[in-house]
């Protein structure tokens, strides 16, 4: 019996393709039994062919990987971006995969654009709705092109979507703990629902009854613009915070920046029990592709996230723990300070990751 996981790797666009075979390398070093199968489902592969993902493709991954690398979609050549579309959210939608897991964890106090911030202050993470809300795709245009003209983008908001991901954030509070050990004790939920008074509505009426089921955890709410400036103001608060889809992906790049950019950002999209799959939080960006400059730790981290979720811990921690080795020591791309390309950055965690040291 192979008792290997097996991986599947999709770089994507633009910087996706240099980080991703950092992020590859990393985890070969660091001995986890992995078995990586590549897919080139890109832009580059729609211009050559059309296609975005083949017709049997989500239920192929399903049936055939443990988990899923993913790199970035986004290309100036597709203004639609359809394969993005296609591709990524076909993933988060079709495979289900409800819940995105955002930790933001400040690695060191150099990195972080706010005064007197340290590591132990910044150890969050944003649980963000990942099948509903705005990203659904549904409306249209009514008398496009004439003076008349009105569009329409719908806001789906389910029961059973909002019940679970506020339970899946209950859940990831009760059975995570801080960087430094410490148990997490407070979820907060930030919506919008004092102007969204039906969507919001919804979303306040199921995080009091499932809150209520979690006496130990603090049950907190803040409106979506307040919680922006709070998190400028004063990130220590924060530990879970649920949201909707739209809401999230914003305050993300804005939580990436505590980070040290969105070079610095993992993330995961997770169905608890089936194949879930991990992408760094950043896009394609592409004004620095090809460069060799883009930041690949985003992309080490989040396979670091996925090899924890795999259940292969030791092999994740000895990831991280390089990683935080390369900033302490600036073995880092410019963008955080260093002075190394990307792949001369993922070399340097490779080497300090490995298993055979
Ligand atoms: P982006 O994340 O690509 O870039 C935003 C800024 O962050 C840019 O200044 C970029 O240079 C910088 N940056 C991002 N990643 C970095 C890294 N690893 N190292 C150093 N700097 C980094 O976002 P954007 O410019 O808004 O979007 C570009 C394309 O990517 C668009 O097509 C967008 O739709 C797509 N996108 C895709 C994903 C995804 O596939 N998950 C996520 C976000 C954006
Ligand atoms: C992200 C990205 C995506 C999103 C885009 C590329 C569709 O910004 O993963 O944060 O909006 O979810
Ligand atoms: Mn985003």
């Amino acid at each position: 019996m192979n008792h290997k996981k097996r991986i599947a790797i999709i770089p994507g666009d633009g910087i996706g393709r240099e980080v991703i075979p950092e992020a590859v390398k990393v985890i070969s070093a660091s001995g986890a039994p992995v078995e990586i199968s590549h897919f080139d489902w890109s832009a580059e592969r729609y211009l050559a062919d059309g296609v975005t993902i083949p017709p049997d493709g989500f239920a192929m991954l399903e049936r055939d990987f443990d988990a899923i690398l993913v790199g970035a979609f986004g290309d100036p050549r597709i203004p639609s971006n359809i394969h993005a579309k296609e591709i990524l959210l076909g993933m988060r939608f079709k495979m289900d995969l409800y819940a995105n897991v955002r930790p933001v964890r400040l690695l060191d106090a150099a990195l972080c654009p706010l005064k007197g911030v340290e590591p132990k202050d910044i150890d969050f993470v944003v649980i963000r709705e990942n099948t509903e809300g705005v990203y659904v795709d549904v409306g249209g245009c009514f008398k496009q092109g004439t003076p008349d003209e009105i569009a329409v983008q719908e806001d789906i908001n389910t029961r059973k979507g909002v019940e679970r991901i506020i339970r899946y954030a209950f859940e990831y509070c009760e059975r995570n703990q801080k960087q430094d050990g410490s148990p997490r004790k407070q979820v907060l939920m930030a919506d919008k629902a004092n102007v969204l008074t039906h969507a919001h509505g919804l979303w306040q009426r199921v995080f009091k009854e499932v809150s209520g089921e979690y006496p130990q955890i603090t049950a907190q709410h803040m409106y979506v613009d307040a919680l922006c400036l709070q998190m400028v103001r004063d990130p220590r608060q924060f530990d879970v915070i649920v949201t909707n889809n739209m809401f999230g992906d914003i305050v993300t790049d804005l939580a990436a920046a505590l980070q040290g950019g969105l070079g610095m950002a993992a993330s995961g999209n997770i169905h608890p029990g089936k194949t879930s799959m991990f992408e760094p939080v950043h896009g394609s960006a592409p004004p620095i592709a090809g460069r060799n400059i883009a930041n690949p730790f985003g992309a080490i981290l989040t396979a670091a996230m996925m090899l924890g979720h795999l259940g292969l811990v030791a092999e994740a921690a000895r990831i991280e723990g390089a990683v935080l080795e390369a900033v302490r020591q600036k073995k880092t791309t410019q963008d955080i300070g260093g002075t190394l390309g990307t792949r001369e950055a993922g070399e340097w965690v490779a080497g300090r990751a490995s298993a055979y040291n």
